[in-house]
């Protein structure tokens, strides 16, 4: 295995390299990302995780049940309730979350922190928040330190979307696709948004040449 671990370990290095072009791209020609731009490692397959790789939602999704999602909210029940209708709390009823405006439960005080945040709930920045909400809204008065494992924040998303939101799923990753995208970097994901869809672009071109 530690071949394929050197190999996972080149690739990983190649997108971190394909980052800092892009950013330099994207200095120079002001967002003009042509889509092959990324890492190309020539005939490479990458195979199992790295300790530090990140799997997309879609992929995740594939990997949990609503009922794994379910035990998950037990460390979300004592603030939150997510029956339709249910009652605030410490924190607000969670019913039909997924697909609504960030802090829009009417009746709740929410901190400064979360209300400045633009947008609607969707499966990312959902999973974004969980992983640790106080670096997604700083001063959020969500006093939870945030789930670390990608599994349990899927699985919990996973049984909140299926409590009055239903947004559909989004696609299983092909097979090929899916061994690429096991080299994705946390920190990379979590810095910027167009960096990943720069990485992404790159993956696709590599599962393309892996094949
Ligand atoms: C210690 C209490 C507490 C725990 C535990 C907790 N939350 Fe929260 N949650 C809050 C509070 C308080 C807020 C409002 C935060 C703010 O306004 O900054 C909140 C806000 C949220 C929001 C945003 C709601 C909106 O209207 O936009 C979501 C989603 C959420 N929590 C999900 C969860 C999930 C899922 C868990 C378990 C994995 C969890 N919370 C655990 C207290 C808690």
């Amino acid at each position: 295995m530690s071949q394929f671990n050197t190999i996972a370990g080149w690739s990983l290095a190649g997108g971190i390299v394909a980052l800092g072009a892009s950013i330099v791209t994207n200095g120079m020609f002001h967002g003009e990302r042509p889509e092959t731009m990324g890492y190309v490692v020539e005939g490479v397959v990458e195979e199992g995780g790295e300790e530090e790789a990140e799997m997309t939602m879609a992929e995740a999704f594939t990997q949990v049940t609503v009922e794994q999602g379910e035990a998950v909210y037990r460390r979300c029940a004592s603030c939150h309730t997510i029956n339709e209708g249910g009652a605030n709390g410490i924190g607000p009823n969670l019913w039909g979350k997924l697909g609504r405006d960030i802090a829009s439960i009417p009746g709740f005080n929410y901190s400064d922190a979360l209300s400045a945040i633009e947008g609607s709930w969707n499966f990312d920045n959902m999973s974004d928040w969980l992983a640790r909400p106080a670096a997604f809204a700083q001063g959020t008065t969500m006093s939870f330190a945030g789930l670390s494992d990608p599994l349990d924040r899927a699985a919990v998303i996973l049984y909140m979307n299926a409590n009055g939101s239903n947004l559909p799923l989004p696609e299983p990753p092909a097979a090929d696709e899916t061994e690429a995208e096991d080299a994705e970097i946390e920190g990379e994901e979590a810095a910027d948004p167009e960096a990943e869809a720069d990485i992404e672009g790159g993956e696709a071109a590599e599962a393309e040449a892996a094949e």
